[in-house]
C-alpha cells in the first residue's frame, strides 16, 4: 500500500511545481469528455490537468487550442484541434489499459499493485526516449560535438530524474554502435573521451576505446587502452582472455 501513496503524491507534487493558471479562467463546464467521467468536478479535472502538463513539461497550450499560455480565458479546451490532445486521450486509454491488467492480472500474485501513471514512462519529458536514442538521433544530424553538449546539457537538466539513464554505459552503447565503422571511429573516440570525464574508473570504456583504435588501425594506441582496462579491471575474464589473444597475434 505504501507505493501507492508515495506515487500518487509525488505525481502531486509535480502538478504544484507549476505556475497555476488561475482557475477562474477555466470553464466550470465541460462539452467534450471523452474519457474522463462527464460529471467530474472541476477542482479534480484541473488537477489531472496539471498532472498532463508537469509529468510532460508542457503548459496547457501544448495539448489545448490557443496563443498565450498565460491567458487561459481565451483557450477553446473542449477542441480536438491540436494533435497532441487526441494523443494524450490515446495516452489516458492506454495508461487505464495497463492499470486494469496490472489489477485483474497481477493483483492476485502480488498482493498489491500501484498505478501507472503519465509520469511513469514520461519522467517530466514531452516525449520519453532513452539516452541512446536521443543522442544517436543528435549524432546522425548534428555530429559529434553537438552530440556531447546535448549529453552535457542532457546532464544538467534531468541527471538524477530517471528520465535519462546517465549510468555507465550509454556512451559506450553509443560509441559501440559506431566503432565497427572506421570512418566513425573518430566520432566513437570522443563519445568515449567524454564518458571517461564522468567514469574515468570505467574499465568498460577503455576496452572500447582499444576496439575502437583497432578499427582504426591504431594497433599501438589501442594496447595502452586495453592496459588501462587491465590495470583498472585486472580479474575480468572477457578481458583477459582478448588481451591474450592480441598479444598472441603480435
Ligand atoms: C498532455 C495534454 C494535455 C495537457 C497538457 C492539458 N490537457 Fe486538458 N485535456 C486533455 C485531454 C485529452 C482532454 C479530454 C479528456 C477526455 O476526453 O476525457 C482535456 C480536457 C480538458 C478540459 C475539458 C474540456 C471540455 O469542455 O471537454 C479542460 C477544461 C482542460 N482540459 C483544461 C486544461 C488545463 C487548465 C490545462 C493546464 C493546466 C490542461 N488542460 C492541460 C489534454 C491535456
Ligand atoms: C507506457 C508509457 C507511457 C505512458 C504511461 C504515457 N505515455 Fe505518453 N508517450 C509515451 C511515448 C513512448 C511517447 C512518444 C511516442 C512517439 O514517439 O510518438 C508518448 C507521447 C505522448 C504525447 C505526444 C507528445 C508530443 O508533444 O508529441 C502526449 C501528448 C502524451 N504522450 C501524453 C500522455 C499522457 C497525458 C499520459 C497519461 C495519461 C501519458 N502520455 C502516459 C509513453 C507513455
Amino acid at each position: 500500500m505504501r507505493r501507492i501513496r508515495v506515487a500518487v503524491s509525488f505525481a502531486v507534487f509535480v502538478g504544484l511545481l507549476l505556475a497555476r493558471p488561475a482557475a477562474t479562467q477555466i470553464p466550470d463546464k465541460f462539452t467534450n469528455l471523452k474519457v474522463l467521467p462527464k460529471d467530474i468536478k472541476k477542482q479534480e479535472l484541473v488537477s489531472i490537468m496539471r498532472n498532463f502538463a508537469g509529468s510532460l513539461n508542457v503548459r496547457c497550450i501544448h495539448c489545448h487550442k490557443g496563443d498565450d499560455p498565460a491567458d487561459l480565458s481565451k483557450v477553446d479546451f473542449a477542441s480536438d484541434e491540436k494533435q497532441t490532445k487526441q494523443i494524450a486521450r490515446a495516452m489516458m486509454k492506454m495508461t487505464q489499459g495497463i492499470n486494469t491488467t496490472l489489477k485483474t492480472d497481477l493483483t492476485p500474485i502480488r498482493q498489491q499493485s500501484f498505478d501507472v501513471t503519465c509520469y511513469t514512462c514520461h519522467h517530466g519529458n514531452r516525449l520519453p526516449e532513452t539516452l541512446e536514442h536521443a543522442l544517436t538521433a543528435e549524432l546522425a544530424t548534428e555530429g559529434v560535438d553537438s552530440t556531447v553538449a546535448l549529453y552535457r546539457s542532457l546532464r544538467a537538466d534531468f541527471y538524477g530524474r530517471a528520465a535519462y539513464d546517465f549510468g555507465e554505459w550509454s556512451l559506450v552503447s553509443v560509441a559501440e554502435n559506431l566503432s565497427r565503422d572506421p570512418a566513425q571511429a573518430g566520432a566513437a573516440i570522443a563519445l568515449l573521451n567524454e564518458n571517461l570525464v564522468h567514469y574515468p574508473e570505467s574499465a568498460g570504456t577503455y576496452a572500447r576505446l582499444g576496439e575502437t583504435y583497432l578499427v582504426k588501425g591504431d594497433t599501438t594506441t589501442a594496447m595502452t587502452q586495453f592496459d588501462k582496462a587491465t590495470a583498472l579491471a585486472p580479474d575480468d575474464p572477457w578481458l583477459k582472455r582478448r588481451v591474450e589473444r592480441l598479444k598472441g597475434k603480435k
